[in-house]
């Protein structure tokens, strides 16, 4: 198996460089197509990168409308409106067509174009009501958002004291404009806030505020971002781009959620859970039971997950009324910490 490089998408006619100094060939994903011994295609991948914040990251905010989630006793996170996207595609820069083709086709997900990022998916208020309940911390700990889309299940573990916080997404759109922003908002704690404590009010709840979210800064929060790195991509491009790193880079913490509904991803899933969780980690995965439409879900991803002999699956939270999700942890078997 070989890789050849190709530039798949059309030039983007807006060239404004959002992080002062990269070229244009910087910002234009390039898809590896993967070729088989005998020359002929067989898919294509989108190739993995990082992404630096801008230099001014508050531009990023300019007009934005940011809604607040409180749960239990973790921090307040603050997030993008969704409809932000809907009301401002003409204004943004979308070198994936990914906002004007999901606009177009009213879909969430358009499978290898746009994986779902710009919206928060209803299994991760309830891995971050599990979070809640079962007490995890992250002081200290490496932690990966894997599939982030909005990021608030990094963005907690940044505001809970996390060392290194990495976000992925499949889209460069989605980390440029929804994820990076939310880590930016956030940085603007409202007055008062404590990191280990919160001050949420026992109950799941989204706020929307009204106000740009500039005006309703009032504690600077500078040390998150410095946190923090953000990377596009698909999973296997992701791994090599991380494992190349030098000391190659572990996670204590692996979060994911909605992330296995296709099958056909679930050997890239499996291989960077398997390369990037430290020996002692855990993967928490929040998903749905089924997947109607795309076919995958939990009871085939546990076979699978069984069949690579790798990891050990706990449930820790199984839904009880309607379509059932669950939240699982995966973690080595002990015979292979
Ligand atoms: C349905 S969205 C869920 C977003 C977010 N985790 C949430 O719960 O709101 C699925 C996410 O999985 C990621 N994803 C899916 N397939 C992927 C693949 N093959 N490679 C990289 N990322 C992928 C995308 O980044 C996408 O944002």
């Amino acid at each position: 198996m070989s890789f050849c490089f190709n530039f798949d998408v059309d030039a983007p006619t807006n060239t404004q460089d959002m992080l002062g100094n990269a070229s244009l060939n910087d910002k234009i994903d390039r898809v590896v197509k993967r070729v088989n011994d005998s020359g002929n295609p067989e898919e294509t991948v989108k190739e993995a990168k990082e992404h630096f914040p801008p230099s001014d990251p508050q531009h990023l905010l300019d007009d934005a409308i940011s809604e607040t989630l409180t749960i239990g006793s973790l921090p307040p996170l603050h997030f993008l409106n969704e409809t932000v996207f809907e009301k401002t595609i003409y204004e943004r820069e979308d070198t994936e067509n990914v906002l004007s083709r999901t606009a177009e086709q009213r879909s969430d997900l358009i499978s290898g174009v746009y994986e779902g990022g710009l919206k928060v998916w209803e299994c991760t208020y309830d891995l971050l009501e599990v979070i809640e309940r079962e007490g995890e911390t992250f002081g200290g700990k490496g932690i990966l958002d894997l599939g982030c889309g909005a990021g608030l299940l990094g963005i907690l573990s940044l505001k809970r004291g996390a060392n290194k916080v990495h976000f992925q997404d499949y889209n460069s759109t989605v980390i440029e404009q929804l994820t990076m922003s939310n880590v930016i908002i956030n940085c603007q704690d409202d007055d008062g806030e404590d990191d280990e404590q919160g001050k949420g009010k026992g109950i799941r709840k989204t706020d929307k505020e009204n106000d740009k979210c500039k005006t309703k800064a009032k504690h600077d929060r500078k040390d998150l971002l410095p946190r923090c790195r953000f990377f596009s991509g698909d999973w296997r491009t992701f791994l090599t781009l991380v494992s190349s790193q030098d000391p190659p880079l572990k996670y204590d913490i692996i979060m994911t959620s909605e992330t296995i509904y296709n099958t056909a991803y679930y050997l890239a899933l499996h291989n960077t859970f398997h390369k990037l969780l430290a020996p002692q980690g855990r993967v928490y995965l929040a998903t749905k039971s089924h997947y109607f439409g795309v076919g995958g879900g939990l009871h085939l991803f546990e076979t699978f997950v069984a069949e690579q002999g790798v990891f050990k699956v706990n449930h820790l939270w199984d839904s009880e009324n309607g379509l059932q999700r669950h939240v699982v942890t995966l973690h080595f078997k002990k015979e292979l910490q």
